[in-house]
Protein backbone atom coordinates (compact mmCIF):
# COMPACT_ATOMS: atom_id res chain seq x y z
CA UNK A 1 0.00 0.00 0.00
CA UNK A 2 2.67 2.46 0.67
CA UNK A 3 4.25 1.44 -2.43
CA UNK A 4 0.87 2.11 -4.33
CA UNK A 5 0.36 5.53 -2.87
CA UNK A 6 4.01 6.45 -3.48
CA UNK A 7 3.07 5.26 -6.90
CA UNK A 8 -0.24 7.33 -7.44
CA UNK A 9 0.70 10.73 -5.24
CA UNK A 10 3.37 11.29 -7.80
CA UNK A 11 0.85 10.60 -11.09
CA UNK A 12 -1.20 13.29 -9.36
CA UNK A 13 1.35 15.36 -8.96
CA UNK A 14 2.44 15.33 -12.45
CA UNK A 15 -1.27 15.33 -13.68
CA UNK A 16 -2.02 18.11 -12.15
CA UNK A 17 1.28 20.25 -13.16
CA UNK A 18 -0.32 19.74 -16.20
CA UNK A 19 -3.36 21.02 -15.53
CA UNK A 20 -5.42 18.03 -15.65
CA UNK A 21 -8.64 17.38 -13.46
CA UNK A 22 -9.01 13.79 -12.11
CA UNK A 23 -12.36 11.80 -12.36
CA UNK A 24 -13.69 8.61 -12.20
CA UNK A 25 -16.71 6.20 -12.60
CA UNK A 26 -17.56 2.61 -12.03
CA UNK A 27 -15.80 -0.29 -12.13
CA UNK A 28 -18.80 -2.13 -13.19
CA UNK A 29 -19.99 -1.41 -17.00
CA UNK A 30 -22.18 -2.97 -19.78
CA UNK A 31 -20.44 -5.48 -21.81
CA UNK A 32 -21.30 -3.92 -25.28
CA UNK A 33 -19.00 -0.57 -24.40
CA UNK A 34 -16.36 -3.08 -25.16
CA UNK A 35 -17.44 -5.58 -27.86
CA UNK A 36 -16.52 -4.15 -31.26
CA UNK A 37 -15.00 -0.94 -29.99
CA UNK A 38 -11.35 -2.11 -28.00
CA UNK A 39 -10.86 -5.41 -30.25
CA UNK A 40 -10.80 -8.99 -29.80
CA UNK A 41 -7.47 -9.44 -27.56
CA UNK A 42 -9.05 -7.37 -24.73
CA UNK A 43 -12.74 -9.23 -24.74
CA UNK A 44 -11.24 -12.22 -24.71
CA UNK A 45 -10.10 -11.09 -21.42
CA UNK A 46 -13.43 -9.88 -19.76
CA UNK A 47 -14.33 -10.70 -16.54
CA UNK A 48 -17.96 -10.32 -17.57
CA UNK A 49 -21.48 -11.81 -15.78
CA UNK A 50 -25.51 -11.52 -16.36
CA UNK A 51 -26.61 -9.16 -13.25
CA UNK A 52 -29.54 -9.98 -11.21
CA UNK A 53 -31.84 -7.99 -13.68
CA UNK A 54 -30.62 -9.95 -16.88
CA UNK A 55 -27.83 -7.53 -18.23
CA UNK A 56 -24.41 -8.64 -19.84
CA UNK A 57 -22.36 -6.26 -17.64
CA UNK A 58 -18.05 -6.51 -17.20
CA UNK A 59 -15.95 -5.10 -14.58
CA UNK A 60 -13.90 -2.59 -16.55
CA UNK A 61 -10.57 -4.36 -18.46
CA UNK A 62 -9.44 -0.33 -19.07
CA UNK A 63 -10.63 2.82 -18.88
CA UNK A 64 -10.94 4.55 -22.02
CA UNK A 65 -14.49 3.44 -23.04
CA UNK A 66 -15.53 4.36 -19.81
CA UNK A 67 -14.42 8.18 -20.61
CA UNK A 68 -15.78 7.82 -23.94
CA UNK A 69 -19.14 6.93 -22.19
CA UNK A 70 -19.39 9.84 -19.88
CA UNK A 71 -18.23 12.63 -22.35
CA UNK A 72 -20.43 10.94 -24.90
CA UNK A 73 -23.18 12.46 -22.76
CA UNK A 74 -21.51 15.85 -21.21
CA UNK A 75 -18.77 16.90 -23.71
CA UNK A 76 -20.88 19.59 -25.66
CA UNK A 77 -21.29 21.69 -22.66
CA UNK A 78 -17.79 21.39 -21.84
CA UNK A 79 -15.21 23.52 -23.14
CA UNK A 80 -12.53 22.04 -25.22
CA UNK A 81 -10.09 21.00 -25.06
CA UNK A 82 -10.91 18.23 -22.17
CA UNK A 83 -7.70 17.24 -20.14
CA UNK A 84 -8.44 14.67 -17.62
CA UNK A 85 -6.88 11.95 -15.60
CA UNK A 86 -7.86 9.23 -13.66
CA UNK A 87 -6.14 6.43 -11.11
CA UNK A 88 -8.87 3.42 -12.45
CA UNK A 89 -8.52 -0.14 -10.87
CA UNK A 90 -8.99 -2.35 -13.46
CA UNK A 91 -9.36 -6.19 -14.36
CA UNK A 92 -7.96 -8.73 -17.05
CA UNK A 93 -8.38 -12.07 -16.99
CA UNK A 94 -4.67 -12.68 -18.45
CA UNK A 95 -1.97 -15.61 -17.77
CA UNK A 96 -0.72 -13.46 -14.60
CA UNK A 97 3.12 -13.54 -15.14
CA UNK A 98 5.92 -10.87 -14.44
CA UNK A 99 4.16 -7.60 -15.08
CA UNK A 100 1.02 -8.62 -15.88
CA UNK A 101 -1.76 -9.79 -13.05
CA UNK A 102 -5.71 -9.94 -13.49
CA UNK A 103 -6.01 -6.68 -11.47
CA UNK A 104 -4.30 -3.82 -12.04
CA UNK A 105 -3.91 0.43 -11.39
CA UNK A 106 -3.52 2.43 -14.42
CA UNK A 107 -2.71 6.43 -14.25
CA UNK A 108 -5.15 7.50 -17.50
CA UNK A 109 -4.75 10.69 -18.97
CA UNK A 110 -6.74 11.65 -22.40
CA UNK A 111 -7.01 14.73 -24.03
CA UNK A 112 -10.67 15.57 -25.67
CA UNK A 113 -11.33 17.92 -28.30
CA UNK A 114 -8.06 18.94 -29.97
CA UNK A 115 -6.87 16.90 -33.03
CA UNK A 116 -3.11 18.67 -33.60
CA UNK A 117 -0.12 17.20 -32.97
CA UNK A 118 0.29 19.54 -30.29
CA UNK A 119 -2.16 17.13 -27.75
CA UNK A 120 -0.75 13.57 -28.84
CA UNK A 121 2.63 15.93 -27.73
CA UNK A 122 1.50 16.97 -24.48
CA UNK A 123 -0.07 13.89 -23.49
CA UNK A 124 3.32 11.94 -23.99
CA UNK A 125 5.65 14.43 -22.24
CA UNK A 126 3.10 14.09 -19.20
CA UNK A 127 3.75 9.66 -19.24
CA UNK A 128 7.74 10.72 -19.53
CA UNK A 129 7.76 13.19 -16.45
CA UNK A 130 5.01 10.82 -14.40
CA UNK A 131 7.99 8.03 -15.14
CA UNK A 132 10.61 10.59 -14.01
CA UNK A 133 9.48 11.73 -10.88
CA UNK A 134 9.59 8.34 -9.90
CA UNK A 135 13.09 8.48 -10.03
CA UNK A 136 13.19 6.85 -13.41
CA UNK A 137 15.46 8.98 -16.42
CA UNK A 138 16.70 8.41 -19.55
CA UNK A 139 18.77 5.50 -19.24
CA UNK A 140 15.99 3.36 -17.36
CA UNK A 141 13.25 3.67 -20.23
CA UNK A 142 12.19 4.90 -23.92
CA UNK A 143 9.23 5.88 -25.53
CA UNK A 144 8.67 3.95 -28.55
CA UNK A 145 6.33 6.15 -31.37
CA UNK A 146 4.80 4.89 -34.34
CA UNK A 147 1.78 6.20 -36.09
CA UNK A 148 -1.31 3.92 -37.54
CA UNK A 149 -1.90 5.45 -40.27
CA UNK A 150 1.83 5.01 -41.18
CA UNK A 151 1.62 1.40 -40.49
CA UNK A 152 -1.19 1.23 -42.87
CA UNK A 153 0.48 3.38 -45.31
CA UNK A 154 3.07 1.06 -45.43
CA UNK A 155 0.73 -2.08 -45.78
CA UNK A 156 -0.73 -0.55 -48.61
CA UNK A 157 2.68 0.07 -50.38
CA UNK A 158 3.63 -2.88 -50.01
CA UNK A 159 0.48 -4.41 -51.77
CA UNK A 160 -1.84 -5.72 -48.84
CA UNK A 161 -5.71 -4.68 -48.97
CA UNK A 162 -7.14 -2.46 -46.31
CA UNK A 163 -9.56 -5.32 -45.52
CA UNK A 164 -6.46 -6.89 -44.00
CA UNK A 165 -4.84 -4.38 -42.42
CA UNK A 166 -6.67 -5.04 -38.93
CA UNK A 167 -5.11 -8.47 -38.91
CA UNK A 168 -1.62 -7.88 -40.07
CA UNK A 169 -1.73 -4.59 -37.29
CA UNK A 170 -2.47 -7.42 -35.08
CA UNK A 171 0.10 -9.59 -35.83
CA UNK A 172 2.47 -7.06 -35.65
CA UNK A 173 1.57 -6.12 -32.45
CA UNK A 174 2.27 -9.42 -31.30
CA UNK A 175 5.71 -9.36 -32.82
CA UNK A 176 7.75 -8.55 -30.20
CA UNK A 177 6.10 -11.55 -27.44
CA UNK A 178 6.12 -13.94 -30.59
CA UNK A 179 9.44 -13.71 -32.59
CA UNK A 180 9.95 -13.26 -35.89
CA UNK A 181 9.06 -16.92 -37.30
CA UNK A 182 5.81 -16.92 -35.99
CA UNK A 183 5.11 -13.17 -37.25
CA UNK A 184 6.20 -14.10 -40.77
CA UNK A 185 4.26 -17.11 -40.49
CA UNK A 186 0.92 -15.47 -39.60
CA UNK A 187 1.50 -13.01 -41.76
CA UNK A 188 1.71 -15.45 -44.61
CA UNK A 189 -1.47 -16.65 -43.26
CA UNK A 190 -3.61 -13.24 -43.55
CA UNK A 191 -2.15 -13.74 -47.92
CA UNK A 192 0.80 -11.52 -47.61
CA UNK A 193 3.42 -12.08 -50.29
CA UNK A 194 6.68 -13.36 -49.52
CA UNK A 195 8.37 -10.05 -50.71
CA UNK A 196 5.87 -7.80 -48.60
CA UNK A 197 6.52 -10.39 -45.43
CA UNK A 198 10.14 -9.44 -46.39
CA UNK A 199 10.03 -5.80 -46.26
CA UNK A 200 7.48 -5.65 -43.14
CA UNK A 201 10.22 -8.22 -41.00
CA UNK A 202 12.48 -5.50 -42.39
CA UNK A 203 10.74 -2.64 -40.76
CA UNK A 204 9.73 -4.22 -37.35
CA UNK A 205 13.50 -5.37 -37.05
CA UNK A 206 14.83 -1.88 -36.28
CA UNK A 207 14.14 0.74 -39.59
CA UNK A 208 14.27 3.82 -38.93
CA UNK A 209 11.73 6.74 -40.14
CA UNK A 210 14.34 8.11 -42.36
CA UNK A 211 14.90 4.86 -43.76
CA UNK A 212 10.75 4.63 -44.27
CA UNK A 213 10.28 8.19 -45.60
CA UNK A 214 13.16 7.38 -48.41
CA UNK A 215 11.66 3.71 -49.00
CA UNK A 216 7.85 4.67 -49.31
CA UNK A 217 7.58 7.78 -51.21
CA UNK A 218 3.20 7.84 -51.30
CA UNK A 219 1.61 10.78 -49.98
CA UNK A 220 -0.19 9.22 -46.91
CA UNK A 221 3.39 7.72 -45.69
CA UNK A 222 5.26 11.50 -46.24
CA UNK A 223 2.04 13.02 -44.70
CA UNK A 224 2.55 10.63 -41.64
CA UNK A 225 6.64 11.09 -41.38
CA UNK A 226 5.75 14.86 -41.35
CA UNK A 227 3.22 14.09 -38.39
CA UNK A 228 6.18 12.33 -36.52
CA UNK A 229 8.99 14.51 -37.62
CA UNK A 230 6.72 17.49 -35.76
CA UNK A 231 5.76 16.08 -32.92
CA UNK A 232 9.82 14.92 -32.37
CA UNK A 233 10.23 18.55 -32.84
CA UNK A 234 8.20 19.53 -30.16
CA UNK A 235 9.19 17.10 -27.73
CA UNK A 236 12.39 18.02 -28.65
CA UNK A 237 11.75 21.72 -27.65
CA UNK A 238 10.37 20.21 -24.20
CA UNK A 239 14.17 18.46 -23.25
CA UNK A 240 12.64 15.04 -23.69
CA UNK A 241 13.91 14.24 -27.00
CA UNK A 242 16.23 11.66 -25.79
CA UNK A 243 13.46 9.48 -24.52
CA UNK A 244 11.98 9.14 -27.94
CA UNK A 245 12.48 6.64 -30.31
CA UNK A 246 10.74 5.77 -33.71
CA UNK A 247 9.68 2.13 -33.65
CA UNK A 248 7.67 0.62 -36.64
CA UNK A 249 6.97 -2.63 -34.27
CA UNK A 250 4.70 0.06 -31.73
CA UNK A 251 1.32 -0.52 -33.51
CA UNK A 252 -1.01 -0.98 -29.62
CA UNK A 253 -3.25 -3.80 -29.63
CA UNK A 254 -6.55 -1.99 -28.86
CA UNK A 255 -8.67 -1.68 -32.20
CA UNK A 256 -9.55 2.24 -31.71
CA UNK A 257 -6.37 3.65 -32.41
CA UNK A 258 -6.38 5.87 -35.37
CA UNK A 259 -2.83 8.06 -35.39
CA UNK A 260 0.63 8.29 -33.40
CA UNK A 261 0.71 5.46 -30.96
CA UNK A 262 3.35 5.36 -28.62
CA UNK A 263 4.89 2.82 -25.44
CA UNK A 264 6.76 3.06 -22.71
CA UNK A 265 9.48 0.33 -22.25
CA UNK A 266 12.47 -0.16 -20.11
CA UNK A 267 15.94 0.15 -21.72
CA UNK A 268 16.77 -3.18 -21.32
CA UNK A 269 14.16 -4.50 -23.02
CA UNK A 270 13.41 -7.27 -20.07
CA UNK A 271 9.62 -6.27 -19.11
CA UNK A 272 6.36 -5.78 -20.74
CA UNK A 273 5.03 -2.40 -21.58
CA UNK A 274 5.07 0.60 -18.65
CA UNK A 275 2.75 2.61 -20.85
CA UNK A 276 0.86 2.32 -23.92
CA UNK A 277 -1.39 5.25 -25.57
CA UNK A 278 -2.23 7.25 -29.02
CA UNK A 279 -4.66 9.25 -30.77
CA UNK A 280 -8.53 7.52 -31.53
CA UNK A 281 -10.49 10.11 -32.86
CA UNK A 282 -13.86 7.93 -33.57
CA UNK A 283 -14.34 6.17 -30.32
CA UNK A 284 -16.32 8.91 -28.62
CA UNK A 285 -18.28 9.19 -32.18
CA UNK A 286 -18.69 5.44 -31.92
CA UNK A 287 -20.24 5.42 -28.37
CA UNK A 288 -22.91 7.84 -29.26
CA UNK A 289 -21.10 11.37 -28.48
CA UNK A 290 -20.66 14.11 -30.56
CA UNK A 291 -17.12 13.16 -33.29
CA UNK A 292 -14.17 14.26 -31.16
CA UNK A 293 -11.11 13.73 -31.71
CA UNK A 294 -8.66 11.93 -28.38
CA UNK A 295 -5.91 10.80 -27.45
CA UNK A 296 -4.38 9.70 -23.73
CA UNK A 297 -2.45 6.30 -22.71
CA UNK A 298 -2.92 4.16 -19.54
CA UNK A 299 0.34 3.79 -17.28
CA UNK A 300 0.13 0.30 -15.21
CA UNK A 301 1.54 0.52 -11.79
CA UNK A 302 2.81 -3.73 -12.05
CA UNK A 303 5.49 -2.94 -14.46
CA UNK A 304 6.33 0.22 -12.92
CA UNK A 305 6.99 -0.90 -9.43
CA UNK A 306 8.92 -4.35 -11.05
CA UNK A 307 11.31 -1.46 -12.73
CA UNK A 308 11.54 0.63 -9.66
CA UNK A 309 12.24 -3.05 -7.55
CA UNK A 310 15.05 -3.62 -9.98
CA UNK A 311 16.60 0.29 -9.91
CA UNK A 312 16.64 0.02 -5.90
CA UNK A 313 13.77 2.85 -5.93
CA UNK A 314 11.20 1.79 -3.77
CA UNK A 315 10.96 3.77 -0.79
CA UNK A 316 10.88 2.39 2.60
CA UNK A 317 7.82 1.73 4.61
CA UNK A 318 8.73 3.22 7.89
CA UNK A 319 5.91 4.98 10.00
CA UNK A 320 6.56 8.46 10.21
CA UNK A 321 4.44 11.47 12.27
CA UNK A 322 5.06 14.73 13.02
CA UNK A 323 5.10 14.90 16.83
CA UNK A 324 4.37 12.74 19.95
CA UNK A 325 2.76 13.56 22.93
CA UNK A 326 4.09 12.15 26.55
CA UNK A 327 3.34 12.18 29.71
CA UNK A 328 5.17 11.42 33.07
CA UNK A 329 1.98 10.55 34.69
CA UNK A 330 -1.46 9.72 33.80
CA UNK A 331 -2.31 13.08 36.10
CA UNK A 332 -0.98 14.80 32.84
CA UNK A 333 -3.01 12.55 30.25
CA UNK A 334 -5.40 15.27 29.85
CA UNK A 335 -3.19 18.28 28.71
CA UNK A 336 -1.33 15.66 26.95
CA UNK A 337 -4.65 15.26 25.07
CA UNK A 338 -5.36 18.99 24.75
CA UNK A 339 -1.94 19.92 23.17
CA UNK A 340 -2.31 16.87 20.67
CA UNK A 341 -5.68 17.79 19.33
CA UNK A 342 -4.75 21.78 18.89
CA UNK A 343 -1.73 20.29 17.04
CA UNK A 344 -4.17 18.20 14.67
CA UNK A 345 -6.73 20.94 14.38
CA UNK A 346 -3.53 23.07 13.06
CA UNK A 347 -2.91 20.26 10.49
CA UNK A 348 0.34 18.32 12.14
CA UNK A 349 0.45 14.54 12.78
CA UNK A 350 0.07 12.78 16.18
CA UNK A 351 0.41 10.11 18.26
CA UNK A 352 0.17 9.19 21.96
CA UNK A 353 -0.11 6.38 23.78
CA UNK A 354 -3.22 4.69 24.43
CA UNK A 355 -2.50 2.92 27.80
CA UNK A 356 -1.13 3.88 30.97
CA UNK A 357 2.73 3.53 30.37
CA UNK A 358 5.65 4.75 31.73
CA UNK A 359 7.64 7.80 29.62
CA UNK A 360 10.66 5.43 28.90
CA UNK A 361 7.98 3.46 26.91
CA UNK A 362 6.38 6.57 25.50
CA UNK A 363 9.52 7.68 24.07
CA UNK A 364 10.41 4.61 22.65
CA UNK A 365 7.07 4.17 21.10
CA UNK A 366 7.88 7.79 19.75
CA UNK A 367 11.05 5.96 17.56
CA UNK A 368 8.73 4.09 16.50
CA UNK A 369 6.35 5.91 15.29
CA UNK A 370 8.93 7.68 13.17
CA UNK A 371 7.96 11.03 15.17
CA UNK A 372 10.23 13.79 14.38
CA UNK A 373 10.01 15.62 18.18
CA UNK A 374 8.54 13.80 21.12
CA UNK A 375 6.59 16.91 22.92
CA UNK A 376 6.65 15.87 27.33
CA UNK A 377 4.24 16.90 29.46
CA UNK A 378 5.55 16.57 33.35
CA UNK A 379 3.54 18.23 36.84
CA UNK A 380 6.22 20.70 36.05
CA UNK A 381 4.82 21.75 32.19
CA UNK A 382 1.20 21.32 32.98
CA UNK A 383 1.79 24.32 35.53
CA UNK A 384 3.60 26.32 33.86
CA UNK A 385 1.84 25.57 30.67
CA UNK A 386 5.00 24.71 28.51
CA UNK A 387 6.08 21.99 27.09
CA UNK A 388 9.50 20.43 26.66
CA UNK A 389 10.57 20.00 22.76
CA UNK A 390 13.02 17.13 22.39
CA UNK A 391 13.99 16.37 18.67
CA UNK A 392 14.63 12.15 18.31
CA UNK A 393 17.10 12.54 15.56
CA UNK A 394 19.36 14.57 18.19
CA UNK A 395 18.26 14.50 21.88
CA UNK A 396 18.05 18.05 21.78
CA UNK A 397 15.65 19.35 24.23
CA UNK A 398 13.72 22.46 24.82
CA UNK A 399 11.21 24.02 26.60
CA UNK A 400 8.44 26.14 24.13
CA UNK A 401 4.78 27.34 25.06
CA UNK A 402 1.73 25.90 23.28
CA UNK A 403 1.17 28.84 21.11
CA UNK A 404 5.23 28.93 19.97
CA UNK A 405 4.63 25.06 19.38
CA UNK A 406 1.15 26.15 17.20
CA UNK A 407 3.21 29.12 15.39
CA UNK A 408 5.61 26.63 13.86
CA UNK A 409 2.89 24.45 13.40
CA UNK A 410 0.57 26.37 11.66
CA UNK A 411 3.28 28.26 9.45
CA UNK A 412 4.26 24.83 8.12
CA UNK A 413 7.73 24.05 9.57
CA UNK A 414 8.47 21.11 11.51
CA UNK A 415 10.12 22.75 14.10
CA UNK A 416 11.75 26.08 14.12
CA UNK A 417 15.30 24.57 14.54
CA UNK A 418 17.23 27.65 14.97
CA UNK A 419 15.23 28.70 17.93
CA UNK A 420 15.28 25.06 19.17
CA UNK A 421 19.07 24.89 18.92
CA UNK A 422 19.68 28.17 20.54
CA UNK A 423 17.21 27.17 23.37
CA UNK A 424 19.47 23.94 24.20
P1 LIG B 1 -3.10 -0.94 -22.57
O1 LIG B 1 -1.86 -0.98 -23.41
O2 LIG B 1 -4.01 -2.07 -22.68
O3 LIG B 1 -3.84 0.43 -22.92
O4 LIG B 1 -2.67 -0.75 -21.06
C1 LIG B 1 -1.85 0.33 -20.67
C2 LIG B 1 -0.83 -0.14 -19.65
O5 LIG B 1 -1.49 -0.75 -18.55
C3 LIG B 1 0.15 -1.19 -20.13
O6 LIG B 1 1.25 -0.61 -20.79
C4 LIG B 1 0.56 -1.86 -18.84
O7 LIG B 1 1.55 -1.11 -18.15
C5 LIG B 1 -0.70 -1.79 -18.01
N1 LIG B 1 -1.42 -3.08 -18.06
C6 LIG B 1 -2.31 -3.49 -18.97
N2 LIG B 1 -2.76 -4.74 -18.69
C7 LIG B 1 -2.15 -5.10 -17.53
C8 LIG B 1 -2.18 -6.26 -16.69
N3 LIG B 1 -2.96 -7.31 -16.96
N4 LIG B 1 -1.41 -6.28 -15.60
C9 LIG B 1 -0.62 -5.22 -15.29
N5 LIG B 1 -0.54 -4.10 -16.03
C10 LIG B 1 -1.29 -4.03 -17.14
C11 LIG B 1 -5.05 0.81 -22.41
O8 LIG B 1 -5.57 0.28 -21.46
C12 LIG B 1 -5.63 2.05 -23.04
N6 LIG B 1 -7.00 2.21 -22.55
C13 LIG B 1 -4.77 3.24 -22.73
C14 LIG B 1 -5.29 4.53 -23.31
C15 LIG B 1 -5.83 5.57 -22.64
N7 LIG B 1 -5.27 4.85 -24.60
C16 LIG B 1 -5.81 6.05 -24.74
N8 LIG B 1 -6.16 6.50 -23.56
Amino acid sequence: MALRLHIFDAWRRVARRYGFREYDGPPLERLELYVAKSGDEIVDQLYSFRDKGGREVALRPEMTPTLARILATRSRAMPKPIRWYSLPQLFRYERSQRGRLREHFQLNVDIVGEGGVSADAEVLALAIDATRELGLDETDFAALVNDRKLVGAVLSEVGIPSDRHGGCIAAIDRASRVGKNATAAALTALGVSESAVAELAELLDGGSLDHVARRYRSEPVQEAVGRLEEHAAILGAMGLGEYLRFDFSVVRGLAYYTGIVFELHDRAGELRAICGGGRYNRLLELVGGEPLPAVGFGMGDVVLTELLGDRGLVPGEADRCDYYVAWVEERQRAAGLALGRRLREAGRSVVYTLRDQPLGRQLKAANRAGAEAALIIGPEEAESGEVTVRELRTGDQTKRTVDQLLESATTGGMLDRQTNREGS
